[in-house]
């Protein structure tokens, strides 16, 4: 017997600002639970990693009647505080995936895992170090994707036991070049690396979702072909509706639009810590 579809609802890069009217996100979600199974939201969630910016969020996300999965963005990352950020989507039934994963047992036929991390850049090719602002800081930013893809190995490797249905990755940088659309060239190095990919496509993920890449296009694949969608906000203009079919097959079921909300800048240099 075919197993029934599981649906997804995704976005990323909200950005949300103090004060921020959230109207249009609030009729995004509105009834999310009749077009989706879950909710998974790839980073940047406020803009500055504030409390206040993320007790706004918290606040339209504590209506959701859906499990939601978030990872952090580096503008999350911001925050100093982010157990205190981690607490607070908590409190309201939202779940932090930053190096831990999740299985969602939709019912007796159905599961999903999720494995979250936020990543980091490093560039896509041996060499993209060359348009690093320095050797040292690249250096840094190598270690740490080195860190990060150990980090995903890890939790996908935990979630792939318990055997799900489905497995989806979550991170906020990306892990091809395939989603980077109109991003230039020289950025590249910000927006994610290659190592995620390769980590990804050792597990054979059904989709991996990421965002950070503003100027990007939305659907792409690693080298090693998982399929990719760039969910973020700037790119999709709303929450993203998938549906995974049991025989692996991604179909795009619905935009739910969000107008009015886009953040200003696309990625800076100074994004990356
Ligand atoms: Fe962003
Ligand atoms: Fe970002």
């Amino acid at each position: 017997m075919t197993q029934p579809s599981i649906r997804i609802a995704a976005i990323a890069d909200l950005h949300i600002r103090v004060n921020q009217d959230l109207s249009p996100l609030e009729a995004a979600l509105k009834d999310i639970q009749d077009d989706a199974d879950v909710l998974l939201i790839a980073g940047d969630l406020t803009e500055m990693g504030r409390i206040p910016e993320m007790e706004q969020l918290a606040q339209v996300l504590a209506r959701v009647t859906i499990p939601v999965f978030v990872t952090f963005g580096n503008h999350d990352r911001r925050s100093v505080r982010r157990s205190a950020l981690t607490k607070l989507l908590k409190s309201v039934g939202v779940r932090v995936l930053d190096g831990t994963g999740a299985v969602v047992k939709l019912d007796e036929q159905r599961s999903l895992g999720i494995a979250g991390v936020t990543g980091t850049g490093g560039g896509f090719r041996p060499g993209a170090e060359e348009f690093g602002p320095g050797v040292r800081f690249t250096r840094a930013v190598m270690i740490k994707s080195r860190r990060e893809s150990a980090r995903l190995r890890k939790v996908l490797t935990d979630v792939r036991a318990q055997d799900p249905n489905h497995l989806v990755v979550l991170t906020h940088f990306t892990p091809t070049v395939s989603t980077l659309g109109n991003e230039p060239p020289l950025k590249y190095w910000m927006l994610g690396n290659a190592l995620l990919g390769t980590t990804i496509d050792d597990f054979s993920p059904t989709l991996a979702l990421h965002g950070h890449a503003h100027l990007g296009n939305e659907v792409g694949s690693t080298e090693g072909n998982t399929p990719v969608r760039n969910v973020a906000l700037p790119v999709t203009r709303g929450i993203r509706l998938l549906s995974l079919s049991s025989d692996g097959q991604i179909a795009v079921t619905g935009l739910r639009p969000i107008a009015g909300m886009l953040p200003e800048e696309s990625v800076r240099e100074s994004d990356l810590q």
